[in-house]
């Protein structure tokens, strides 16, 4: 009998996507033709984009976009190569030094990706018989990471979603002659909320581990001119290593790590994912300093940014649905079911309102949800059309 087994089986056995397609509910991978921001035209249609990371709708910025053709203009499209070696040009350090200055920390280091910062942060610093330790609902990049250390005989121990108490039972079970990094989502990716700082912050004190905090969803919607969780707490200071991503607030692609001298320069002369991949694009690194500079001279933004969400949340909320809990630019709400969850997604697609569908392997069973996020430049029009189309659906599907 010819017991040999074909890798591809499990590709040619996997038929849910194209299943879901036949019931023309299927949620992801619809290609925008044209976006102005907050309104993006999909297949001749103009609909309200309500699932966007663009927070301070930057990516539409003339000033933004401008200084990205520039850059193209005087670097070319791409560095070709790793910033180790042919890949750095001098805005790549021009974008460290003003990061570095942004958040009060002696050093920066970009990466091109967020995904890419995390596997560079966290294998590197976490080595032989040391221990990363992360929330449940981190990031699925700083969980790949993090089993990239593992790869490294490093530990991997996870605790409860946001339960202070749940880490110190896990700190007390690590040995305390035993390196240790905290790592956790500043705003939670999926439910927006934020992270325990104060008493995260006093158990790493008390059991002698580092922080690394990942603020993607955080710099440029919370903390003193959008600097983020730590400094939404007043806690710059107690946190080691802060690290985001480009993709959002700033309007481009890339990712970033900030914290003391000799850290960063041990991450920037070992780290895999920053030796091994070419560096973020001249045009990218320079939307990234034109919106950095829009951030800092702007604040308004921040605030119509907090008032816009605030605005759907409460519209949301009073209509009866249940959200995930948040005070940031991200509202959930919880659906609870997978089936329901697509068909929700495409009754709002239809009415012109697009939005983002979590089920599994996003979210665990039970927790499916549609997620909405908003931008500054957002009009009371947009919004009220979101909360109208949320409320008409969550009656006819029974779900208010
Ligand atoms: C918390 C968090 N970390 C990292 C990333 C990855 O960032 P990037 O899109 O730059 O790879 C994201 C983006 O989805 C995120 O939400």
């Amino acid at each position: 009998m010819n017991r040999r087994k074909d890798l591809f089986k499990k590709c040619y056995d996997f038929t849910l996507a194209d299943e879901v397609k036949a019931l023309g509910i299927y949620p992801f991978f619809h290609p925008i033709e044209e976006t102005e921001g907050p309104v993006v035209s999909f297949a001749g249609r103009k609909l309200i984009m309500a699932g966007s990371n663009n927070y301070l709708g930057l990516t539409a910025d003339e000033r933004v976009k401008e200084a990205s053709i520039n850059a193209i203009r005087n670097y070319g499209t791409s560095c070709s190569g790793s910033r180790y070696m042919t890949g750095t040009v001098n805005l790549h350090i021009e974008l460290e030094e003003k990061l570095a200055d942004f958040f009060e920390k002696e050093r920066c280091l970009l990466f091109s990706t967020g995904y890419q910062t995390g596997q560079g942060v966290i294998p590197t610093l976490v080595q032989r018989g040391e221990y990363v330790i992360c929330d449940k609902d981190n990031h699925a990049s700083l969980v790949a990471a993090s089993i990239m250390a593992v790869g490294q005989s490093a530990k991997f121990v996870r605790y409860s979603h946001n339960s202070m108490e749940d880490l110190e039972r896990a700190l007390k079970t690590i040995p305390d002659d035993a390196g240790k990094l905290i790592v956790a989502d500043g705003v939670f990716s999926v439910s927006g909320e934020i992270v325990e700082l104060p008493r995260l912050a006093e158990l790493a004190k008390k059991y002698g581990a580092r922080i690394l905090l990942d603020d993607a969803h955080a710099v440029g919607v919370i903390g003193r001119g959008g600097r983020g969780t730590p400094s939404e707490f007043n806690l710059a200071d107690e946190v080691d290593l802060m690290m985001g991503t480009f993709s959002k607030t700033f309007g481009s692609l890339g990712g970033y790590v900030v914290g003391e001298r000799d850290v960063i320069n041990f991450i920037k002369h070992n780290a895999s994912s920053l030796i091994f991949s070419a560096s973020p694009t001249p045009g990218s690194v320079a939307a990234v300093l034109a919106s950095l500079d829009i951030l800092k001279n702007e604040p308004e933004l921040i605030e119509r940014l907090i008032v816009n969400t605030d605005y759907v949340r409460q519209g949301l909320d009073a209509v009866g649905f249940k959200l995930m809990p948040s005070r940031t630019a991200i509202v959930s709400v919880i659906i609870g079911d997978q089936m329901k969850t697509m068909v929700f997604w495409k009754k709002l697609f239809d009415a012109g309102v697009y939005v983002n569908a979590f089920i599994r392997p996003g979210v665990m069973p039970g927790h499916e949800a549609l997620r909405t996020s908003f931008m500054a430049t957002h009009e009371k029009e947009h919004l009220d059309k979101v909360i109208t189309e949320f409320s008409a659906i969550g009656k006819e599907l029974e779900i208010i």
